[in-house]
Formats: C-alpha cells, structure tokens, sequence
C-alpha cells in the first residue's frame, strides 16, 4: 500500500500550483505529479479541446478518474485542477491527507490568469466569471484543506516556504 501523496494542492486556476508544487518537489526531493498533465497525456489533447469537443461533465470524469489514481499512486507532491474538489467523492478522498489550498483574491486571479484563452472557464468575462466560481467554490477548497495559504503578495518561493512551514515538513 502506498503511504499517500506528502503534499497535495488544491485552489484556483493561476493560484500558482503548478509553479509552487514544482518548487516544493525540488525542495523536498520527491516526485511531482499533475492531474491535467496526467489528463492531458492520457487523452493526447489539450484541456480546452476537452471541453470543447465533449463538455465539460466528460472532463470531470476523467479528471475524477485520474485524482483517484494520483492519490492511490503518488507519495510525492500532487497538484489538482481547480474544479477537482467539486467531486464529492473526491473530497472524501482528500479528507485526512496533508492538503493545501492556495487562495488569492480576485484582482490577483485577473492580473495572473488574465483573459485566459487556456483556460476555458474563464474565456468570457474574467472577472464576473471568477467571482462566480469562487463563491460556488471557496467553502470546498476550505473543506478539504489543512492549511490554507494566501498567496496574493507572496513569490512562489515564499508561498512555498509557508508551506513547508505549516505542514512541518522543514526538516526532510
Ligand atoms: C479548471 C482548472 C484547470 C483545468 C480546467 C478546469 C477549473 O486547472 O483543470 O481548465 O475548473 O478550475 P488549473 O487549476 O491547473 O488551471
């Protein structure tokens, strides 16, 4: 049996998982694993070309499918897409795991992610559509996580480090 995932990271689109978890990977010599990579690899198209040619409802069961796997598989750092604690059954997952969630506020999200072509969710009008999905979302990511770091004026590095910090995982 594996001993689960050291860190997973949870929050919304642009809140810097991907830079973070890379970083904390590095910090901590383990393994970095992500679930729209793991999707992306998988299915041989893009994000954005799923859910333009099968909807976004066929996205969420892949992404359900390979969260599942990650979490039964990886023992090193585990970034999920944003709308992944949507799924009940993978918030049952989460309980009990060391999960961050990374937060920032509104204008940070429209500064980093911008218009987001890329990013389906967002392709429309930014900033409604990110109030929106925040306030469908926020009590979820605060749910499953254990700690909570806000990364609105914080480098990758910083928020990084904050992690390490709150999970006491500074001396591995
Ligand atoms: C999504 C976030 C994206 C990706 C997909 C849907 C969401 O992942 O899974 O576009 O619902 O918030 P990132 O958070 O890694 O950008």
């Amino acid at each position: 049996m594996s001993s689960g995932p050291l860190i997973v990271l949870v929050g919304p689109m642009g809140s810097g998982k991907s830079t973070v978890g890379a970083l904390l990977a590095e910090r901590l010599g383990a393994p970095y694993r992500d679930t729209d990579a793991d999707i992306v690899a998988a299915e041989g198209r893009e994000i954005a070309d799923i859910f333009v040619e099968d909807g976004e409802p066929h996205f969420r069961e892949l992404e359900r499918a390979a969260v599942r796997a990650a979490l039964a598989e990886h023992t090193g750092v585990l970034a999920l897409g944003g709308g992944a604690i949507l799924d009940e059954g993978t918030r049952a997952l989460l309980a009990g795991l060391p999960v961050v969630y990374l937060s920032m506020d509104v204008e940070e999200a429209v500064r980093r992610v911008g218009l987001g072509a890329a990013r389906p969710l967002l392709a429309v009008n930014p900033r409604r559509q990110w109030r929106e999905l925040m306030e469908a979302r926020r009590h979820l990511y605060t749910e499953v996580a254990r700690v909570v770091v806000a990364t609105d004026d914080k480098s990758p590095d910083e928020v990084a480090e904050a992690i390490l910090d709150a999970l006491e995982l500074k001396d591995q």
